[in-house]
């Protein structure tokens, strides 16, 4: 494993934006504590030293890279297997690429491209909760914890090691044309839900009828049958 961790940086995928350049591809920074960690949508990411697991990918790869659209939802679904692997159940996929457990946030993810003229290099951040035994401040989504929903203390860097394994695995399938699609869809959190949400700077009451296999997401609104991209809309509004 190409790693190097941090006790304390700004951000890990902030890191690997100012210095992917001298980085190989598939090198993995983590950090105990973030200061400045950044979110979706322009929100900070805040954790507690130590009781997080908070990493960054490199992929420089262009196989990688040309699969864009579907690695972050992969990131999701690797870690979900990894979930599985500590006895938790009811484990769901929040689109984009947000897992959920009993219908709690239990990580997040931010992938990130750098481009000049063309994709250099894509930075996948994940933030999951292990130990929190408790959440104080105001979430979008109640968060949960490993900790919470295991009853146990989790040993961090075992953590990282299996969440490194499992990624690179789905990773290396992905290269070979894996696109996870029919796996994934069986977690589909938000499918047939009805949601409020932002689009076109506009709320609207949305019917989401599920992920297509390009990742996008089919919704209806006002009687139409819109396909999505992430970033065209908002929930929890
Ligand atoms: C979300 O908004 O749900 C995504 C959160 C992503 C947080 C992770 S923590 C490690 C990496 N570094 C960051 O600054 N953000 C990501």
């Amino acid at each position: 494993m190409n790693s190097i961790h941090f006790e304390s940086i700004d951000s890990t995928n902030t890191y690997l934006k100012e210095n992917y350049q001298t980085l190989d591809n598939f090198t993995f920074v983590s950090a105990d504590l973030q200061t400045k960690g950044r979110g979706r949508n322009n929100r900070d990411w805040k954790s507690e030293k130590g009781d997080s697991l908070l990493f960054s990918l490199l992929i420089k790869e262009e196989a990688l890279i040309d699969k864009y659209a579907s690695l972050s939802i992969i990131s999701a679904y690797s870690l979900l297997e990894v979930f599985k692997e500590y006895g938790l159940n009811d484990l769901s996929i929040k689109w984009p690429n947000d897992v959920y457990v009993s219908g709690k946030k239990i990580l997040g993810i931010l992938l990130e491209a750098v481009t000049i003229e063309k994709i250099e290099c894509l930075i996948i951040g994940i933030g999951i909760n292990v130990n929190q035994d408790k959440f104080i401040g105001e979430y979008n989504t109640t968060p949960t914890s490993l900790y919470l929903e295991t009853h146990k203390t989790i040993d961090i860097d075992e953590l990282k090691d299996k969440v490194y394994r499992q990624i690179e695995h789905n990773f290396n399938l992905v290269k070979q044309g894996r696109d996870f699609y029919d796996e994934i869809i069986k977690y589909d959190f938000l499918k047939d839900k009805e949601e409020y949400a932002i689009i076109n700077n506009e709320k609207k009451k949305v019917k989401i009828l599920g992920i297509n296999k390009d990742y996008s997401l089919k919704i209806e609104v006002d009687n139409n049958i819109m396909n999505i991209n992430s970033g065209e809309i908002t929930f929890h509004v």
